[in-house]
């Protein structure tokens, strides 16, 4: 059965009880923020709606094994245990990520009803998306590349396609293409500093290139389609400099390939600053109201939390060491008229980072290169519009050389 990767939850000082720790009914609702986050991740929160159909829940039990408390990170997965006609079974495990002891477990069970509450048959496209065939289970893979190890999410089977996340973010950026674009061996990894890989040694475009090379080495993967969101966008400037025989082909979403200018170098120095005296987080915290766009702020604000965890999930070498990499980049204009694969340009209408004008004039310097723009959408496109953004990208790789 379905199995989908745990999402992060903080437990919030108001969901305790007296005792200082979360309650029956608390848990319940944490389980649920877990599922629509879930959900939201992945196929989409509007699923059940899509099919006029609503999941009404019918039993639910929940062990406690361990207290949680104000401030505990949980990770809560989610795992369709049996589906009938109308009924799903689904247990959730919500594990301490400081540790990882197991908390709590829930088993729920769904009636599927029509607005009049009478109970309607699961949706095919719901039962598939449950059911996954022909398509591997997620697998978090870590490889040493060299003086890190360097852990992915891999998922399918197929050509490689290589996601490489932006900054301050993590593989888990990429939640919904890993789930969803079926068909391609999806390999999302986390950079050296940050999420799951080791921290170590020095930090350039080139040092990550030589990375996710060594990576795809221990992968046996010789070509791979390679998709880039802003720092992801540089370092993917950098594997065609170095590495072009590798690159079957270029999504590049909201990325530009100039150099810093003065004044983005002195942005990141204030930057590592802050990452050095105040941490991870209050990078994320100062960088967010430019990198979500303004539609999303407003519409998803669940969105906020979720890039703030991703940033503390760098470690600080790793984030000073990105920031540094940054300023001193090499620019990649001149590189442009010489990409040769085929190159897709997604941006989020709304990205006020490396707004549309940018996306046109790379666009039109890369020969044959096609643009797509995401409405209602910031920097953090594919976080932000995740259905959206895998739809242009599945077009895009049905139409690409298979490498
Ligand atoms: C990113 O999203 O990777 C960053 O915005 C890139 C940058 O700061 O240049």
């Amino acid at each position: 059965m379905s199995q989908f990767p745990p999402v992060d939850v903080t437990v919030y000082s108001y969901e305790c009880d007296a005792f200082g720790h979360l309650n029956q009914a608390a848990y319940l609702q944490v389980f649920e923020r877990a599922r629509w986050e879930i959900l939201s991740r992945g196929p989409g929160a509007d699923l059940f709606e899509r099919h006029k159909v609503w999941p009404a829940v019918r039993r639910a039990t929940v062990d406690y094994l361990l207290p949680a408390f104000p401030g505990d990170l949980l990770k809560v997965d989610a795992e369709v245990e049996k589906l009938g006609e109308t009924s799903l079974e689904m247990r959730q495990r919500a594990v301490r990520a400081r540790d990882g002891k197991l908390l709590a477990e829930l088993h729920i069970v769904f009636v599927t009803i029509d607005r009049e509450g009478r109970p309607k048959p699961i949706p095919a496209e719901i039962v598939s998306i449950f059911t996954p065939r022909g398509s591997r289970a997620a697998e978090v893979v870590r490889h040493d590349v060299g003086e890190v190890s360097l852990a992915a999410d891999v998922r399918g089977d197929g050509p490689a396609l290589l996601l490489i996340h932006g900054f301050p973010l993590d593989h888990s950026m990429w939640t919904h293409q890993v789930a969803t674009l079926k068909g391609w061996r999806r390999i999302a990894p986390d950079l050296r500093g940050c999420g799951l890989s080791e921290a170590a040694g020095d930090y350039s475009m080139a040092t990550y290139a030589d990375d996710l090379v060594r990576l795809l080495d221990q992968m046996q993967v010789k070509k791979a389609v390679v998709a880039g969101l802003s720092l992801g966008g540089y370092i993917a400037f950098e594997l065609v400099r170095r590495y072009r025989d590798r690159v079957a082909g270029l999504i590049l979403l909201d990325t530009r390939a100039e150099a810093d200018t003065a004044e983005g170098r002195a942005s990141r120095e204030t930057l590592i600053e802050v990452a050095r005296k105040a941490g991870p987080g209050a990078v994320g915290e100062r960088m967010l109201p430019r990198l979500l766009g303004r539609t999303t702020q407003r519409t998803q604000p669940h969105l906020v939390p979720q890039v703030k965890e991703m940033a503390e999930r760098w470690s600080v070498p790793g984030m000073v060491g990105a920031l540094g990499a940054m300023r001193d980049r090499p620019d990649s204009t001149a590189l442009l008229h010489t990409v040769d694969v085929p190159t897709l340009v997604v941006v989020g209408e709304e990205d006020e980072v490396t707004p549309p004008t940018l996306a046109r004039a790379m666009t039109s310097a890369i020969p044959s290169a096609a643009m797509t723009t995401i409405a209602a959408a910031g920097h953090l496109s594919a976080l932000e519009a995740p259905s959206a953004v895998s739809r242009v990208m599945a077009e895009f790789l049905e139409a690409v050389p298979k490498p």
